[in-house]
C-alpha cells in the first residue's frame, strides 16, 4: 500500500510492501486486453516545466557502494526537506520498534542521503542528514504521514534545477479540483517503462470524495486519483502542487491502491491515492525549521 521503494539496509530486513503490483510492464485484463500495469506520465522536456523543488531519499546499498531510491521530497528550505513519515518507518519492515531508537536512527541516518537538482541533463547532488522531524508522540504503530528532513550543509539555489516550493497555509484540497503530482516513482511514458526513473515525472490529478478512498484515508488527508492518473511505488513522499507559478505544494503522497478496470472496450488503471495535507501542518514545519520555513496564505 505505501509507495515507498523497498530497500535493504544493512543490519535490518526491509518490508516489501509497495503498491500491489506485480509481473511485467503489461498484463491481460478480463477483456483480454493488454493493459499497462503502470500509470503514465509526462516528463520534463521543456524548461517551463521543470520542478527545482524536486528531491528524493536515497538509502546507502548492501555493498554500500550507490544509493537506491526509496521516496520522492521537495525541497522546502535551504536545508529542508518534506517527504513522507513512512519513508522512515518503512526502512526497517518487522523490525519497527527499532525505529524510535536514537542509536538506530542516528546510524539510520548516516546511510541515508538526499538528493536535489536531478534533471534530464544529468544527476544531482546528495546531501547529508543532519535530523529527521516526525510529529511529537509519533511512532510506528501511530503516525502522522509527514516528516521534514534537516541536512548537514544548505543547499545552493539556481532556481532552474535547485530552489523551493512554497508551503500554503489556507489551501485545503476539495474534491472537484485539480493539481499536479510529482515523483520518482515507477511510471510509463509513451509506452515506455521508467522503472527506478533518473529524474522525476508528472501529471495532473484530480481531488475525490473521501469514499474513493474510504479503507485507507487518515485524518488530515485527502483523496485524489482516477483512470490513468495517480501515483505509484516510489512517488512517496512527493508532492501535489498547484501548476500555476509560483507553484505550492498542498499535499504529500503517502499510499494507495490501483485496480485494473474496463470502461466499455477501453482499459484503465484506476488509482486511489491517499496524500497528507500540507496546511494543517504549517505549524509545526515553521517550529522544526525555527522558522526558517514560512507558509503562506494564498488567494486563489
Ligand atoms: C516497476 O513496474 C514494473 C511493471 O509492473 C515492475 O516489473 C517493476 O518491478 C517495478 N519496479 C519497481 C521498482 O517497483
Ligand atoms: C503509539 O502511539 C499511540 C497513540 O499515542 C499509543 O496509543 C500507542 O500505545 C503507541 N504505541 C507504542 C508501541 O508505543
Ligand atoms: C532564487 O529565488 C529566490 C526567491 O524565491 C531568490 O531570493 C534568490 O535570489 C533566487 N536565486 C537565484 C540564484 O536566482
Amino acid at each position: 500500500m505505501v509507495r515507498a521503494l523497498p530497500l535493504v539496509l544493512l543490519f535490518l530486513s526491509f518490508n516489501n510492501c509497495h503498491s500491489g503490483i506485480i509481473g511485467g510492464l503489461f498484463v491481460e485484463d478480463i477483456a483480454n486486453k493488454l493493459v499497462q500495469q503502470v500509470l503514465p506520465r509526462k516528463l520534463v522536456l521543456d524548461p517551463e516545466l521543470a520542478l527545482p523543488f524536486m528531491a528524493c531519499l536515497r538509502g546507502k546499498n548492501r555493498e554500500g557502494n550507490s544509493y537506491h531510491m526509496l521516496c520522492s521530497a521537495t525541497i522546502i528550505g535551504k536545508r529542508h526537506i518534506l517527504t513522507a513519515a513512512h519513508c522512515y518507518y518503512g526502512l526497517f519492515g518487522r523490525h519497527q520498534r527499532e525505529a524510535s531508537k536514537s542509536r538506530i536512527k542516528r546510524e539510520t541516518l548516516e546511510k541515508l542521503r538526499i538528493r536535489v537538482g536531478d534533471t534530464m541533463a544529468g544527476p544531482g547532488e546528495f546531501f547529508e542528514i543532519d535530523k529527521i522531524f516526525l510529529r511529537p508522540r509519533s511512532n510506528y504503530t501511530n503516525y502522522d504521514d509527514i516528516m521534514v528532513v534537516q541536512l548537514k550543509e544548505s543547499i545552493t539555489f539556481d532556481n532552474l534545477t535547485k530552489g523551493i516550493v512554497k508551503l500554503a497555509r489556507n489551501v485545503e484540497p476539495k474534491p472537484g479540483m485539480e493539481y499536479d503530482v510529482a515523483g520518482f516513482g515507477n511510471h510509463t511514458n509513451d509506452g515506455k517503462n521508467f522503472d527506478s526513473p533518473d529524474t522525476y515525472t508528472f501529471n495532473s490529478i484530480k481531488v475525490r470524495e473521501d469514499a474513493f478512498c474510504k479503507k485507507f484515508l487518515r485524518k488530515r488527508e485527502y483523496c485524489a486519483g482516477g483512470e490513468d492518473q495517480g501515483t505509484m511505488g516510489g512517488d512517496s513522499g512527493g508532492p501535489m502542487y498547484s501548476r500555476v507559478k509560483p507553484r505550492y505544494q498542498v499535499g504529500i503522497i503517502a499510499r494507495g491502491a490501483t485496480e485494473h478496470k474496463t470502461l466499455g472496450d477501453k482499459a484503465v488503471l484506476l488509482d486511489h491515492g491517499a496524500y497528507t495535507k500540507v496546511a494543517p501542518y504549517c505549524d509545526f514545519i515553521e517550529k522544526v525549521t525555527k522558522g526558517e520555513v514560512k507558509c503562506e496564505n494564498v488567494d486563489w
